[in-house]
């Protein structure tokens, strides 16, 4: 009988944090981004995204590729909440996008690290305070930016030339500082839309490594590309879109040449 009511007691104790729990976004824990029958139209003209679902679980590394206009910007901005859809759900790191506060989206960007393909660097700044002004703007212990900014500078190979203004390094260095300053912060998912689109085959393929050992650390990367040769190389997923929907998503998948 004791046993019988304990029971019933626990049943009832284990419904009710049950309930609360329910509250919270529907995914499962190791997924990390969530969209859902996703649609975006611009202002002018047909949808750049057309009904698009995507699941990607946390510590992947995926490549989204399609012809010019296939709607992977679109698909990169909306994850940043820089555009929001005009129908449909996205979930990122457990923030509903649809419902997100506007004073939340620092918080929830700053798990964030971005990179473009016109590396958008501080010109007028040296390679240092690149990176080290990430940091700043999210209050880092000035004790700590040193040692942050310095072991980031080491792992992109730029630690000797910390001193040097962007505008005097490389196409390829200025995407290396690019993506320091995209990790220094330590985010949990690294967007990279066509990160190597200004660059030679020998510095596209180096920070494309660098993004695979950045991944291998365990952050999530999601990278944008037009390069064939990189993508059929490295074998991870691929999410291939055309005119605003995904017709292909593989592991280890290929490039597939349309042409
Ligand atoms: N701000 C905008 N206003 C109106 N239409 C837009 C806007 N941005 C993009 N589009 C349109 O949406 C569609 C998808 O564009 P998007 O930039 O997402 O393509 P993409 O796959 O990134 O192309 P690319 O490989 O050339 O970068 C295109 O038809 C484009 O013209
Ligand atoms: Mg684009």
């Amino acid at each position: 009988m004791a046993d019988e009511k304990n029971n019933e007691k626990n049943k009832a104790e284990e419904k009710a944090p049950r309930r609360k729990r329910r509250t919270k976004p529907r995914v499962t824990q190791d997924e990390i981004i969530t969209i859902e029958n996703v649609t975006k139209t611009y202002q002018t003209g047909s949808p750049a995204l057309n009904g698009i679902s995507l699941h990607i679980k946390r510590g992947e590394f995926v490549f989204i590729v399609g012809d010019s206009g296939s709607g992977k910007s679109t698909l990169i901005k909306l994850l940043l909440r820089e555009l929001e859809p005009t129908s449909g759900n996205i979930t990122v790191m457990g923030y509903n996008l649809g419902r997100i506060r506007h004073r939340q989206i620092p918080k929830f960007r700053r798990k964030l690290g971005i990179v473009f393909q016109d590396f958008r660097l501080l010109k007028d700044r040296n390679v240092y305070e690149n990176v080290a002004f990430a940091q700043r703007v999210v209050q880092t212990p000035p004790g700590k930016i040193r040692n942050n900014v310095t072991a980031m500078l080491s792992l992109v190979g730029l630690a000797p030339k910390y001193k040097n203004k962007v505008t005097q390094l490389s196409g390829g260095e200025q995407q290396r500082v690019a993506l320091a300053r995209a990790l220094v912060n330590k985010p949990d998912i690294l967007l990279a839309d066509e990160p190597t689109g200004n660059l030679d085959p020998g510095n596209s393929w180096e920070i494309m490594k660098l993004m695979e050992q950045i991944n291998e650390r365990g952050t999530t990367v999601i990278v944008v590309t037009h390069n064939r040769e990189i993508v059929n190389s490295m074998r991870k997923r691929v999410v291939t879109m055309n005119q605003g929907v995904i017709v292909e998503d593989m592991e280890e998948g290929i490039y597939r040449d349309d042409d």
